[in-house]
């Protein structure tokens, strides 16, 4: 995995790079059984160069610490794309094909047994573009043989609160396959 990072932070794929302050290749433990996958670097991340370091990865570090789950342990965190779409928007369907073979990659080396899409870019990029957020999510997915649970982002919960509840309920899940598929003694306060 540290080849294949440095590999990646010499990239020059895409025209995001021009604008880049960092890519940000991902963190966590690659051992750890589960892989959640963001949508793209923010300003935060781009500035800090870490993933999920602004508001929305304090409520993701909360929603993981119910669940018993730290970045250091239980979850290794990347994204569709490595690089900071200027004004945060969506990554095109070309800079995330472009990116793909990265996050591939990343997969196939840390081979998880759950994947976590976070929210509905990461849930149509590794999907299909049919796939809705708003009725996939808390259903488990299978993605080329592995159990993948597409779920909110934490933005959208940030922006409407009202869907921390199903979030929960699809957190749940996790925790329980989790307990069924790499440590049936984990332990979480909540679940
Ligand atoms: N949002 C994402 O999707 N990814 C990050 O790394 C940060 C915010
Ligand atoms: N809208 C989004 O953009 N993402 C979600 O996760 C849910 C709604």
């Amino acid at each position: 995995m540290e080849t294949l990072r440095n590999e990646v932070l010499q990239c020059q794929k895409c025209h995001l790079a021009a604008t880049r302050q960092h890519v940000i290749f991902g963190e966590g433990n690659i051992h750890a059984g589960v892989f959640i996958i963001g949508e793209a670097p923010g300003r935060d991340e781009d500035r800090i160069g870490r993933p999920f370091v602004g508001k929305s990865g304090q409520l993701l570090d909360k929603i993981l610490d119910a669940c018993g789950f730290n970045r250091k342990d239980h979850v290794y965190i990347s994204n569709i794309v490595k690089c900071r779409p200027p004004d945060n928007r969506v990554p095109t369907p070309q800079e995330a094909a472009v990116c793909m073979p990265w996050l591939l990659k990343q997969i196939e080396l840390a081979d998880p047994k759950i994947i976590i899409l976070l929210g509905a870019t990461a849930l149509r990029y590794m999907a299909g573009s049919s796939y809705k957020i708003t009725v996939e999510r808390g259903n488990w997915l299978i993605w080329q043989n592995r159990l993948a649970m597409p779920v909110y982002h934490p933005a959208a919960l940030l922006r409407n609160p009202g869907l921390k509840r199903d979030t929960w309920e699809d957190f749940k899940k996790v925790v329980y396959k989790y307990r069924e598929l790499v440590n049936p003694q984990h332990y979480s306060r909540y679940v």
